[in-house]
């Protein structure tokens, strides 16, 4: 028997009322901020990642899905939105629109990760990209949406947790400044960190090693290095964060793991940590589009994790709508009042009143216990003597009372 690859789920007919909660609720946010959708394919260059990602991230070195097609194309499946959407930003000239260009998309993202709960290797984010200005404000905005976006779902309890880690002028300044602390203390560190001092020194200040922790937490701040225009940046954010009402907390040791983040990076996560992580992060990323072979354009977004978000949702007991579905239950007694019941099954959903139809050669017993486990509300029970008669028997299947109709009135007497 073959079963799910490792790290995937199945997502179950019981479970999509969760997610049609979840889309419709970004759909929604969307149209009140201003995004399109986009889709973009799930197979991309895999140059496109290595390039914008970075090489020397976990994602680009230990969890990117990367083969050659027939063709000998070196592909992969996408782990992340931004660089796919930066991508099609550069290929469909939308340089040339009013910027900033404001996309979001749904899409599932693949990682080989260690599986565990709220960890997969096929997730789906609800991501949103805003491309073309350098504006606070816009960071302010990105920021509001995710966070309305939680609190439209009704989900509380979140924290948000924001830092800066400066631009390509000022980063280099502080990432000698983590060099000479991490060396000054490499004796204590583990051995991860002492290939991230050399290869990915950002990614020193995110181990979650017990050892560590006294290093990283006493490590410089990017914030105490960031260049006069990215200090100013920061504090309009913050200001532009106060004005809309949002709480969060400056965490100095928020990295992220691409390389392509500039200035603002973010995280929503659910306050006193849980088990899954982040239910959400972002940043801008000032410099990917020029590196992707466009001119200098600066950009900022985020991406939303909805397995996690669905988890939040049970854990916190919130009640999603449930998906409608047929109320109606077409039976029938004989074969001849079987062609009759096809027939007025067809007729009913032309008018717009959903149905199961009985199926097979059960008898009427049978097919009313299958209208009862399905709970559906009315069946219409059709036989030789309602044939003849130009008539069906309806039942109401909670309280077992039925009425003999004619099967004309029917549409109207159901609707
Ligand atoms: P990310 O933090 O890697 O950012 O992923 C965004 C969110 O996706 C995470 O906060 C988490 O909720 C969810 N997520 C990530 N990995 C997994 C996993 N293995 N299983 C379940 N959920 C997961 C990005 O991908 C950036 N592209 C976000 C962004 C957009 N930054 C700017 N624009």
């Amino acid at each position: 028997m073959y079963q799910a690859p490792r790290g995937t789920v199945d997502i179950l007919p019981q479970e999509q009322a969760y997610w049609r909660y979840v889309e419709q609720k970004a759909a929604h946010i969307c149209q009140l901020y201003g995004y399109e959708r986009i889709d973009t394919p799930a197979i991309e260059d895999a140059g496109l990642f290595n390039r914008s990602v970075g090489e020397g991230t976990d994602i680009v070195d230990k969890e990117m899905y990367t083969f050659d097609d027939r063709g000998g194309n070196k592909l992969a499946l996408a782990p992340e939105g931004t660089a796919s959407v930066c991508r099609a930003y550069l290929e469909h000239g939308m340089q040339n629109l009013p910027q900033p260009v404001k996309l979001y998309y749904i899409s599932s993202m693949f990682r080989y990760e260690r599986p565990q709960a709220g960890r997969y290797r096929q997730h789906r984010q609800f991501g949103c990209e805003a491309i073309g200005s350098d504006d606070a404000a816009l960071d302010a905005e990105v920021i509001d949406t995710a966070w309305q976006f939680y609190l439209s779902m009704n989900i509380s309890q979140l924290f948000l947790a924001l830092n800066s880690i400066g631009c390509k002028e000022c980063r280099p300044v502080y990432l000698n400044a983590l060099r000479e602390h991490y060396v000054q203390h490499g004796d204590k560190i583990c051995v991860d960190c002492n290939v991230r001092l050399v290869k990915n020194r950002m990614r020193l200040l995110d181990c979650k090693k017990p050892s560590c922790q006294p290093v990283a937490d006493t490590a410089p701040k990017s914030v105490d290095y960031l260049c006069q225009p990215c200090a100013e940046h920061f504090d309009k954010l913050q200001r532009y964060l106060g004005l809309l009402g949002i709480p969060f907390g400056v965490n100095h040791r928020l990295v992220r793991g691409f390389d392509y983040y500039t200035r603002t990076v973010f995280e929503v996560q659910p306050q006193g940590g849980g088990s899954q992580g982040s239910l959400g992060g972002g940043g801008r990323y000032d410099g990917l589009i020029e590196e992707l072979g466009g001119k200098p354009t600066a950009a900022v977004g985020f991406g939303l994790g909805i397995d996690r978000i669905i988890l939040q949702l049970k854990e916190q007991k919130i009640d999603v709508s449930p998906l409608a579905k047929p109320r109606v239950f077409v039976a029938f007694l004989g074969d001849a009042a079987r062609d009759e019941a096809i027939k007025l099954a067809a007729s009913l959903r032309r008018n717009g009143i959903g149905v199961i139809q009985a199926i097979g050669s059960r008898s009427l017993k049978a097919q009313l216990r299958q209208a009862n486990s399905l709970a559906i509300s009315r069946a219409v029970i059709i036989g030789e003597e309602e044939l003849k008669a130009g008539t069906v028997i309806l039942r109401d299947m909670t309280s077992a009372s039925q009425q003999t109709v004619p099967i004309a009135r029917l549409p109207e007497l159901l609707k």
